[in-house]
Formats: C-alpha cells, structure tokens, sequence
C-alpha cells in the first residue's frame, strides 16, 4: 500500500515536470487534490487500513499530499510570472502613438458674455428672474406707459402676434410681471431673447438683453449711477469712463442714455466709436411712477431705478466683433475663436 502512494509521488513529479501550460498543472491539481483526485481517494478510504498500518500509512499520505500541493503551487506561480512576462513583451504599449482627437464644445460668446453679467449682477445681490418670450401687449408697452397709439412705440419694430401679444421687444416687459408677484425691496436682474424687426450690421432680428431693477424706499439716481460704474468697470476695466445722457423712455423719468469711454481707443476717437471717443452702451433711468400704478406699488412710498442692457452690443465691444450678424450664423470657424 505504501508502494501505491510512493508511485502517485512519482507520477507527480514526472507528470508536472512535463508540464508546459498553466493549464497543464491546473489539470494536474484537479487530478490529485480535486474533489475526485487520487489523493483525496486514498484519504477517503484511509478508514479500511488495518489498524496497526494506518499510523504509518496516514503519516505517509499526508507527507505526499503536502508535497503534492507545494510542487503544483510553485509550478503554478512560475507558469504565471512567465506568461505575465510574455505578455509584457508582446503587447508593449507604445506612448508615442497619436491619441484620438476629440473635439471638445464650448458656450456660445452671446452665453460666456451673458453668464459674466449676471455673475457680477448676482454678487451684488440681484436675483435672476425670467418672462415669457410671447409676450402680452400689456406688459410689453401698456404697463410700462406706452399708451396704445402712443409715439414710442415706434422706437421698437415690433413682430405682433396677433392685436394683444407680441413678440417681446424688450425684456422690460418682466418688471411689471415680477412687481405684481412681489413686494418691494426687489433687486432683480431679467435676462433673456428680444425680438425685434431689424437686420444690418448691428441689427439682428433676435438678440439678447439684461433687464435690471431696484425698488425699495429712497432710492436715487446717484445709487444708478454708482451701480452702474461698478458694473462697467468690471466688465470693461477700472480705467473705463461712463457718461450720462438725458434720453427719453416711457418707463423712466428721467431717462438717460449711458456712453463708455470707446475700448478701442480708450477715447481718442477711431472708427468704432465714430471718431467720438464714446459707445453707447445701456438705456437707464428712475422707474416712472406711473409703472408703480400698473404694478400695484405707492408711488409716493417707492422709487427705484432701471436699466437695460445689449448682450451682444458688450460680446462685440469686449471681443472687437463688427459684425452682430455672425453670432447667429453659427459658423465654426468663428465660435472656436472663443
Ligand atoms: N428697454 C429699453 C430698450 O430695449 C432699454 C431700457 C432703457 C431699459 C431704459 C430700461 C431703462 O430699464 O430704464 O431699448
């Protein structure tokens, strides 16, 4: 019996001489320590062994199926590093093969120039609220004092809807809209798409603008103007000058018009500015009692100031863009420039 085991240690140790894949001595290990091995059988039927032998022979056993299990590991560790090994040599990667280019997307510069503005606005303490793009006639102009057959409404080329909604001109039209949701102190800031019938060089028949206003009690234009100059110099640099203009809109009295101090030329005059020195830049001005009426609001107790903004008209000055008419045109060639 004792022969039996000493000849499966030989066959053992021929068969994973012979051996020539991890396969091999994978298979060697089922066939000797596996459920059905030969070892694991011999074990198994150690309880037949007469008793005077079974010390011995179990001694015996037990050595060889020791041995058994250290040779086919130490096989099985070999026959891993070296395919380990092969496998670093033959499929080496080569560092100097170009990669695959993928193209990465931006935002559009209407979009960078639009999330800057209400950055700054938001730090001020602005919050961002948004109308409808078809609008109602009354919100558009009724309740921002343009009567219906009044003159100033000829200032804005207006898309109608039909004789009540409009496409929105302005985005003016939101602060009646947030003041009847709200109660004063408001410091809001609208921004969105506006429609005009218009097209040239610095005309596009939808474009963008930023609609901003402050109500609360004893506000004053010098708040507009000190607001305002902390805006422009964050935009267009510390060293930008403002100047006011008195202007005219229904909504605000007084009115003005804001120039800069032309970012070309910083105010020598070139032909961006037409030789002036100064761009206009935004339409301004103290909210006009009569929209507190629409909205609701006492006039004698509220005052507040407003201010519109040309998105594009700032992505052209900031970029040096002179043609308004490529922002819509998405051409590649131009957006990746940004
Ligand atoms: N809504 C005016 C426009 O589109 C711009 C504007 C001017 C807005 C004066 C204002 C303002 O709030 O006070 O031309």
């Amino acid at each position: 019996m004792l022969n039996d085991l000493h000849s499966i240690k030989k066959s053992v140790q021929e068969e994973a001489e012979k051996a020539e894949s991890l396969q091999d001595i994978q298979n060697l290990k089922i066939r000797y320590l596996g459920k059905k091995g030969l070892l694991t059988g011999k074990i198994k039927t150690l309880s037949s062994i007469p008793k005077e032998q079974r010390p011995e022979y179990g001694r015996s056993l037990n050595e060889i199926k020791n041995f058994t299990e250290e040779l086919l590991d130490s096989k099985e560790k070999a026959f891993k590093a070296s395919e380990l090994d092969t496998s670093l040599q033959t499929q080496q990667i080569d560092v100097t093969v170009p990669g695959c280019y993928t193209p990465s997307g931006r935002l559009h510069p209407v979009t960078q120039v639009l999330n800057e503005i209400i950055g700054i606005f938001v730090s001020l303490g602005f919050s961002v609220e948004e109308g409808p793009e078809i609008e109602l006639d009354y919100y558009n102009f009724e309740a921002l004092n343009f009567p219906k057959d009044h003159p100033a409404r000829d200032m804005q080329d207006t898309f109608f809807i039909s004789d009540d909604v409009v496409l929105r001109t302005h985005t003016s039209s939101v602060q009646v809209r947030v003041m009847e949701k709200n109660s004063p102190p408001l410091r809001v800031i609208a921004p969105g798409k506006v429609y005009r019938c218009d097209a040239d060089v610095s005309h596009i028949p939808m474009f963008h603008q930023l609609e901003g206003f402050m109500v609360d009690r004893h506000i004053r234009m010098s708040d507009l103007k000190g607001m305002l100059e902390l805006f422009i110099h964050r935009v267009f640099g510390p060293e930008t000058s403002l100047r006011f203009r008195p202007s005219f809109f229904p909504f605000t009295e007084p009115s003005a018009e804001i120039d800069i101090s032309c970012v070309m030329c910083k105010g020598a005059g070139c032909n961006v500015c037409s030789g002036t020195g100064w761009i206009e830049i935004l339409g301004a001005g103290m909210i006009n009692p009569r929209v507190y009426e629409s909205a609701g609001y006492d006039p004698d107790v509220y005052t507040g100031f407003a201010f519109g903004l040309g998105i594009e008209r700032v992505a052209m000055l900031k970029y040096e863009i002179n043609d308004i008419r490529l922002f819509p045109e998405n051409d590649k060639r131009f957006l990746e420039q940004f």
